[in-house]
């Protein structure tokens, strides 16, 4: 098992992933069926079960999509090509949700741009009162949510739709819409450039076109770096007041909201 492990962080490592012990450790802990911080406890591995997975890897194939699951919060999300891979930024919009809609019963909560269902899921997962709908332009995302609500057992809502969906009154909009402008595209890494579903990304003027759309008590959007301040401006012309800026664990401002009366 350790030379496996050596091994692995080599060919990762030749491969171009900056992480490449961490990486190794997950696959072998994949394929033994353990926690990572189990691995060490264990003598021997299948061989060529781990091959497959490092081969994969070593094409740039994101680590949630190798190993199919990655934690979101409080849930396990199956994941795949299908959507986006949950981010960590992801769950301080989460929190800023949850806390917009502290204290209600039953508030009517709508993500725009559901792809896995990562944020919605969480909201129904934390917020157990919320009515919660997902909505997504990809008929793939909305199939990956599917699978993904039914086995964790959570009662949302999927459609498919796109902006238009939040003109139709709610309590609070949610939404991590694509923001990566096209020029950045090709300075991406190849985990995000070759694998994920550019729709998912590439988006520019999202933010804006959705605030204009909404009718909600409260808005709330994941920004990318640097986009905080132009987006804020914008909740501001449409009405939205007690805007505030959230910045990520790395301190980058990423997450935006606001209230209307
Ligand atoms: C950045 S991903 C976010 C996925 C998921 N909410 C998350 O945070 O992991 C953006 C999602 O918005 C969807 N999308 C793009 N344009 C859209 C539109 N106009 N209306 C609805 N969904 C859209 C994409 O298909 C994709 O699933």
């Amino acid at each position: 098992m350790r030379d496996a492990l050596a091994d692995t962080e080599r060919r990762l490592a030749a491969a171009g992933i900056e992480t490449p012990r961490v990486d190794a450790e997950w696959l072998v802990a994949h394929v033994l069926g353990v926690s990572r911080s189990d691995v060490h406890a264990h003598d021997e591995l299948d061989g060529s079960a781990l091959e497959s997975l490092v081969a994969r890897r070593e094409h740039r194939e994101p680590l949630a999509y190798v190993l199919g699951d990655w934690g979101f919060r409080r849930l396990t999300l199956k994941t795949d090509a299908r959507a986006l891979v949950p981010r960590p930024e992801t769950e301080v919009l989460v929190e800023r949700a949850l806390a917009l809609i502290r204290g209600e019963p039953a508030p009517s909560v709508l993500d725009v741009g559901v792809g896995s269902g990562a944020i919605a899921l969480a909201i129904a997962d934390e917020h157990p009162g919320a009515r919660v709908v997902g909505v997504d332009t990809s008929t793939d995302a909305l199939g990956l949510a599917r699978e993904n609500a039914d086995r964790l057992g959570l009662g949302v809502e999927l459609r498919a739709a796109g902006l238009e969906a939040a003109a139709e009154g709610w309590d609070l909009v949610v939404a991590n819409p694509p923001y990566v402008r096209p020029s950045e595209w090709e300075r991406l890494q190849p985990e995000i450039r070759e694998w994920e579903p550019r729709a998912a990304l590439v988006g520019e003027g999202v933010h804006e076109a959705l605030a204009r759309v909404a009718r909600t008590a409260r808005l709330v959007m994941e920004v990318g770096d640097g986009q905080a301040r132009q987006v804020a401006s914008a909740f501001a012309e449409v009405g939205y007041g007690d805007i505030r800026i959230t910045a990520d664990l790395a301190g980058r401002e990423r997450v935006v909201e606001g209230r209307k009366a």
